[in-house]
């Protein structure tokens, strides 16, 4: 996969299917499947860090797992977020946030919110950096919006996301990710724009899917969103192998002569 790919796949109508992806032996794992791409997301501040929201995350902390998701999927392609605030400062400080992500490994890179960050965007995509776009529930907006909900709901709302999404177009981004948004919106979006549309929580018609590799796996103690299916029950599996683990040290039952010099 790379960027010209995701254009390709909208045209043939094909899905783009991606996951997110933290740390060094998951991405081994992933580097062999079928995904398109890896996204080193914010969410990290969560699901890696225990942080209550996705603000928490660093430049230093998303440049680290970038780097270790690199070593361990390097044939995937990867997109990072840039964190929370570290594109809103000045365009120096952006480019260079930017700069250590696409050094860390990325291929791109992912930002919430249209308002104040075309010209940004442009410049980015002028650098030679895809760009990826992130409108409808965007979690850096929390303190914002007052909460994770579904965005887009009414008419104002949804012509506003109409016009972000031909807006990012414009600017040259390769993708948008829509988050919590309503499936017929989502749809309406997806065939107004040529860029693919990635839907986390917003119905099948996206160009793709997205989803937070935790989630997926079962391994999200925390929360469970609607929009979300657990693949596995990955808790109970690993409690299964503790417990075992446990019982059979306890028991004197390992290590056998098998695992021992
Ligand atoms: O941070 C993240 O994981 C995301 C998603 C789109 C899942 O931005």
């Amino acid at each position: 996969m790379n960027v010209l790919k995701f254009a390709e796949k909208k045209i043939i109508k094909e899905k783009i299917v991606i996951l997110t992806c933290y740390d060094y032996t998951t991405a081994k794992i992933l580097n062999e499947s079928p995904l398109d791409a890896l996204l080193i997301g914010d969410s990290l501040a969560m699901t890696m860090h225990g942080f209550k929201a996705t603000v928490m995350a660093t430049l230093v902390m998303m440049e680290l797992h970038t780097a270790a998701v690199y070593r361990g999927a390097p044939a995937k392609f990867i997109i990072t977020d840039l964190p929370f605030l570290s594109y809103r400062q000045s365009l120096s400080r952006s480019v260079m946030a930017a700069q250590k992500l696409i050094q860390a490994g990325a291929q791109a890179i992912k930002l919430e919110g249209v308002a104040g960050n075309l010209s940004l965007i442009a410049h980015l995509v002028e650098s030679g950096i895809p760009v990826m776009g992130h409108i409808g529930l965007t979690p850096q907006f929390i303190h914002t919006l007052g909460g994770y909900k579904v965005q887009g709901k009414t008419y104002v709302q949804a012509e506003r996301l109409k016009q972000d999404a031909l807006a990012l177009e414009q600017v040259g981004c390769f993708a948008i990710v829509l988050e919590c948004v309503p499936s017929q919106l989502a749809k309406e979006i997806t065939t107004s724009v040529k860029i693919p549309t990635i839907g986390i929580g917003a119905g099948v018609d996206t160009d793709g899917q997205v989803l937070v590799l935790q989630d997926v796996l079962g391994l999200n103690l925390d929360f469970k969103p609607k929009f979300v299916n657990q693949f596995l029950n990955g808790k109970q599996l690993i409690r299964k192998a503790v417990d075992h683990y446990s019982h059979s040290v306890k028991h004197k039952e390992f290590p056998s002569d098998e695992h021992s010099y």
